[in-house]
């Protein structure tokens, strides 16, 4: 029977029998050098030329094992030529690993190119420690799609197998350091091996660390030897062998450092996967663990090979010690695995002692600490899981994965800005000009960061094509919030504040514009009307098509551009087009875009006709460093093929009608529901007293009601009476009837 490969004596042949073996057998004549190997026989065969490396197998290996090696390495050399892997080299005999026959009995011969470079340690700077996880990771890459069914043998060294370990432990003889390896071992079957069967897998080189590799002169990996432990595992399990290699020697206080950056060099190549990120650090311990176990049980059978197997001991001791006063956990995360979230009541403090009294409040009494999102659910540090009714930014669902890969590919091809020339933004901007009605003449496109960005060019564009200076929006509109727009942003004004060149009228719809008098008031300056086609702030309005119309022809008539703000009503919301303003029938001068356009990533647009973009350029040029960035335009791409993917437009009409159908019968048995207004997916549900006064009170008490029973809905309009619905446009029935039901409860516990 044969023994296994670490139990089997490994050959003991001189100096002189291998050469006569290399040359017996490869045809190459040379001295042979012993390299030193644990459980084969290895020889540096120098020819005065290239020479080669010659492998004499322990007793124990299979020929399938062998093959499985040989298939791999011209596999790698294959995929990716570059990496230095050292080839087989044929026998004389036309065979990978002829056989040779010992005192003991056949052994297996192979000889490997000679590669060429130095050995390295601790010295590694970040350059090589960032190339070295690269390359583990261009190897882990090359050999994804290879397979030999020899790959799945078992192995004491392979990290699967760790906790397998225990039976040797008894051979540390210290007690303390004994207790090292068995917290090691103790934390890996509770955190790793329920983990394992989840973890990325293929067939990997199984011990790739700076033992195996050859450098450059600046610490590049210049040789990829030893195949010896190849079999399938995990791939994260076959870096952190690397990562172990890595840390060893340096100073306690540089160890998570290196690693870190040797890990950033992996991840340009592999991202690794959360709980790839979460088993690292234990798996770097449980390689050291191996490390010293091994040795220990070894140096008992094999007293004169110790110098050779204990050569790792200290430099694996000193690092066991570290992380295990250091903590594991603390070890995790320094090596980045995921932080438990903060207590929500210490975050909060945090949050106004770090941000300050300028920053808008928290939403809801008791505040939403969220840590995940999903389509229409948001998840809170204790777990829950909370309806979102109320995002109108992650338009096409909380982390659309059409959305999130297309952000992450971009980001790690290429994020610039847009004094290059680059494809993403050109068909961005063709792409939202192709939306715009057909004659509108809205042919030019300009890429911002946020609708207060849109807003704020627009009003540029306006000034310079009109020569006007003031401005009319509606009386509660916010439209932005930087100078400029602040002061088109009545929601926002401080009491008695209203700034010199603006007008505000009432919303259309609710008993007369006053729109003479305000441009009257103006007396000729009027450069542009700002109009959210939705009158999202002013709470939820849909007026008729007449009464907008009739808007924009006094706003031209007064020589002003009327600017359609889609910030809120866009992107499909209203459930009949894309852009809110077409319902009304009215070519804007301009249209701005924000919020949902890139479903969270800052992403916005200004459209608009080309002379008036030719009015601005006649005196200056427009750059803004992050607008219309490769990655962000890849966002709004994706968000525009996903609304159009998932007929989300129709969605939302759809899902839209059996809301308002349903909170209409609430209404009639509801008195405290004065109006229930909607379009789409954007609902307001007015409340009001018996009397007919406004009830904010109501509102701010269903608001809070339904945060408690995990719905998140807000409210909006002059008086804050209005509560706002807006959710994400994946909204489907069974999250509108759910809303419908949580509303009825809490309106008739309420009132
Ligand atoms: C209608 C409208 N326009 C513009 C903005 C400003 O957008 P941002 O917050 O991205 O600057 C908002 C924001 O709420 C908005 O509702």
């Amino acid at each position: 029977m044969t023994k296994s490969v670490l139990e089997a004596p490994p050959p003991r042949f001189s100096a002189d029998e291998v050469a006569t073996i290399a040359a017996a057998l490869f045809g190459l004549e040379g001295r042979a050098t012993d390299l030193g190997s644990e459980r084969d026989q290895t020889f540096l065969i120098d020819d005065g030329g290239a020479g080669g490396v010659l492998k004499i197998s322990n007793l124990g290996e299979e020929a399938a094992v062998l093959e499985l090696e040989t298939e791999a390495i011209l596999h790698v050399a294959r995929v990716d030529p570059e990496l230095p892997v050292a080839h087989p080299r044929l026998a004389l005999s036309d065979e990978y690993w002829p056989r040779y026959d010992g005192p003991d009995g056949p052994h297996y011969v192979r000889l490997f190119e000679r590669l060429h470079g130095r050995s390295g340690g601790p010295e590694l700077d970040d350059r090589a420690l960032f190339a070295y996880g690269a390359t583990h990771a261009r190897l882990n890459l090359a050999l994804h799609g290879f397979f030999h069914p020899a790959a799945g043998r078992k192995l004491l060294w392979h990290l699967a197998a760790a906790a397998d370990l225990r039976p040797q432990v008894s051979a540390i003889v210290d007690p303390s350091r004994r207790r090292l390896v068995e917290n090691v071992l103790d934390r890996y079957e509770e955190r790793v091996t329920p983990r394992w069967p989840m973890l990325r897998a293929q067939v990997v080189h199984g011990d790739l660390n700076l033992d195996n590799v050859l450098l450059d002169d600046q610490g590049r990996i210049s040789g990829i030897a030893d195949f010896g432990d190849i079999a399938f595992g995990a791939q994260v399990a076959d870096f952190a062998v690397g990562v172990a290699s890595l840390l060893r020697g340096r100073p306690a206080d540089d160890v998570f450092r290196a690693g870190r950056i040797a890990i950033d060099g992996y991840q340009s190549r592999i991202p690794l996967e959360p709980l790839e990120l979460d088993v690292l650090a234990d798996l770097v311990a449980a390689r050291l663990a191996a490390i010293v176990t091994i040795s220990a049980w070894r140096v008992q059978r094999y007293p004169e090979n110790a110098a050779y197997i204990q050569a790792w001991d200290d430099d694996s001791w000193q690092l066991l010690e570290l992380f295990d006063t250091t903590g594991y956990d603390e070890v995790a995360r320094e090596f980045g695995a995921p932080r438990s979230p903060v207590p929500t009541g210490e975050l909060a403090r945090r949050r106004s002692e770090a941000l300050g009294p300028a920053l808008t409040d928290l939403t809801y009494r008791r505040p939403v600490h969220v840590v995940r999102g999903e389509g229409v659910w948001l998840f809170d540090a204790d777990g829950n899981r909370l309806l979102d009714a109320y995002n109108n930014v992650p338009v096409v669902g909380h982390c659309h994965p059409r959305v999130t890969e297309a952000v992450v590919r971009q980001t790690r091809l290429l994020n610039t800005h847009a004094r290059y020339l680059y494809e993403p933004l050109i068909e961005l901007a063709e792409r939202l000009v192709a939306t715009m009605p057909p004659g509108s003449g809205l042919d030019t496109v300009m890429l911002v960061n946020s609708g207060s960005e849109a807003n704020e060019l627009a009003w540029r564009f306006a000034l310079a094509a009109t020569g006007g200076q003031a401005g009319i929006v509606t009386e509660h509109a916010y439209h932005g919030v930087t100078t400029a727009i602040t002061d088109f942003s009545p929601e926002e004004w401080p009491s008695g504040f209203r700034p010199a060149n603006v007008e505000t009228i009432a919303p259309p719809g609710t008993g007369g514009t006053d729109m003479q008098a305000a441009l009257e008031r103006l007396q000729g300056r009027l450069a542009a009307t700002f109009i959210d086609g939705a009158f999202t702030s002013d709470g939820i309005r849909f007026p008729s098509a007449e009464e907008v119309a009739a808007l924009v022809e006094e706003t031209h008539a007064a020589g002003g551009l009327f600017v359609a703000d889609e910030v809120q009503a866009g992107h499909g919301r209203t459930g009949e087009h894309l852009w809110s303003f077409v319902r009304y029938g009215v070519t804007p001068d301009l249209v701005t875009l924000g919020k949902p356009m890139g479903n969270g990533y800052p992403v916005a647009a200004v459209i608009t006709r080309r002379e008036i973009a030719d009015s601005l350029a006649a005196t200056t040029r427009v750059f803004s460093t992050f607008g219309g960035n490769p990655v962000a335009a890849q966002a709004a791409l994706a968000v525009l093929d996903v609304i159009e993917d998932g007929r989300l437009v129709e969605n939302a009409a759809r899902v839209g009608s059996r809301l308002a159908s349903s909170l209409d019968a609430l209404r009639a048995s509801a008195p405290s529901i004065a109006e229930v207004r909607r379009r789409g997916l954007l609902v307001g549900i007015e409340l009001a007293m018996p009397d007919g006064t406004p009830d904010p009170e109501l509102a701010e008490r269903l608001v809070n009601d339904l945060r408690e029973e995990g719905i998140l809905i807000g409210r909006t309009g002059r008086h804050e009476n209005v509560l706002k619905i807006r959710p994400p446009l994946v909204f489907a029935d069974e999250h509108a009837d759910v809303l419908v039901a949580a509303v009825s409860g809490a309106v008739a516990a309420r009132t």
